[in-house]
Order: structure tokens, then sequence, then C-alpha cells
């Protein structure tokens, strides 16, 4: 991440320090991924560090586990280990906090993470909030790499209206950036149900508190 090229990084960094307040010791956070988080991280790094706070810490791409490392935060995983609370950025969020993320191609794992903690904090800056889930970014897909053009031809049966692919994901799957004519609520599960498809950026209705800088 070059740290110097970061948008809107002020407000970031103050999002950052705001979520590093809230660890405490002996807890296990979940970490997520992209630009907020990495800020998000690096200040939880060096307040552990300052305060001598173990925590364990559940990462969901290789560059924030990387922070992770650098600030000697030792990792867990969701098998052995049980969340306290979590936190992620998001590239859109609506009224409802239904939320676009994965521009970073780390849904699947964020996506767990938020299932699985009690807590999950969506740190924004003013530049993410959205009437309407899809005016500013499309929706990325997850999707196992022979099944690519089966799964397009799916989505555009679901209202699709481009599907571009953008490259692979940290799990050597690709991602297609999928614009839709209509996001509607059940559009989440109708497209998590077309085989071949991984994970989607869509977080329609999940247990979120956003956080706003
Ligand atoms: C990563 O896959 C995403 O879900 C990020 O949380 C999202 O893209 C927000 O990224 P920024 O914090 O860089 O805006």
């Amino acid at each position: 991440m070059d740290i110097n090229h970061i948008t809107n990084k002020e407000d970031k960094l103050k999002l950052a320090k705001k979520i590093a307040e809230k660890v405490q010791d002996g807890q296990v956070i979940g970490f997520g991924s992209g630009s907020t988080s990495y800020l998000a991280a690096i200040e939880i790094g060096k307040r552990v560090k300052e305060k001598k706070i173990n925590i364990i810490a559940i990462p969901t791409s290789e560059e924030i586990s990387k922070v992770c490392e650098e600030y000697k935060i030792p990792i867990g995983n969701l098998t052995t280990n049980e969340l306290d609370w979590s936190f992620d950025g998001a590239d859109e969020v609506d009224p409802k906090g239904n939320m676009i993320k994965g521009m970073g191609a780390a849904m699947f794992k964020e996506k767990l993470n938020i299932l699985s903690s009690p807590i999950n904090y969506i740190l924004v800056d003013d530049s993410k909030f959205v009437q309407t889930l899809g005016e500013k970014h499309p929706v990325p897909i997850e999707v196992f790499p022979s099944a690519m053009a089966y799964v397009s031809e799916r989505l555009t049966k679901l209202g699709a209206t481009s599907t571009i692919f953008r490259g692979m994901t940290e799990n050597n799957n690709t991602i297609l950036d999928t614009e839709f004519e209509k996001i509607y609520d059940k559009l989440e599960e109708d497209i998590k149900v077309i085989p071949g498809v991984i994970e989607s950026g869509l977080f329609i209705g999940y247990n979120v508190e956003v956080i706003r800088s």
C-alpha cells in the first residue's frame, strides 16, 4: 500500500485512531482490508506495542497480515479462534447500512469475518455514502476461474448490464466487476446460488455499526 497516495487520508486516519482506542487486552479482532483498514491496522499495531496489549488478529488479506507481522500481532483463524469484534471499510454504504465491498478483492474473507463476529465496525469517510447501491461502483464477484463464462451468462439473466474481468484474487479465483440495472434486496442471494460463484461484494442486511469520520 502506498501510504502517501491514499484518498481522503485525513478522514481515514481519524477513523483508524477511533478504532484503535477500542482495542482491549485479550481480544480476538477481525481485520478488514483496503486503505482504511490498513491505516487502522497500523494504529492498532502502535497501540498494542505502546500499551503492551495482547490481541489476536484475524486478517482478511496478505497486505493486512504483513502489518500484523510487522507489529508482532499474532495471527489466528476462524477455526480455532472466536472473534470479539471486527472492523473493515466499505466502498458504498446506503442509508440502511447495506454495502458494496471488495474493490480490494478481499470480500470473501471479509464476509466470513463479519458473519462470524458479534460486533462489526465499518469505517467510512463521507465519500462512501450513497442513496442507492451501485451509484459509484460495480459489484465485485469472485468466481471460480473456469466458471467465468457460465457465471457471466447467469448474471446477465439477473439484470447485469456489464461484467468486466478485473483480475485474480488472493484465493486464485477471478474477479468480475458487474454492473446491474437494479440492486434489489434478494440480489445477493440470487448471485450466491450460481454454481461457480465464490462470493459477491454485496452485503445486504448485515449486523454492522457504521462509524463515520
Ligand atoms: C476490500 O476488499 C474492500 O472491501 C474494502 O473494505 C473497501 O474496498 C474499502 O476500501 P478503502 O478503505 O481503501 O476505501
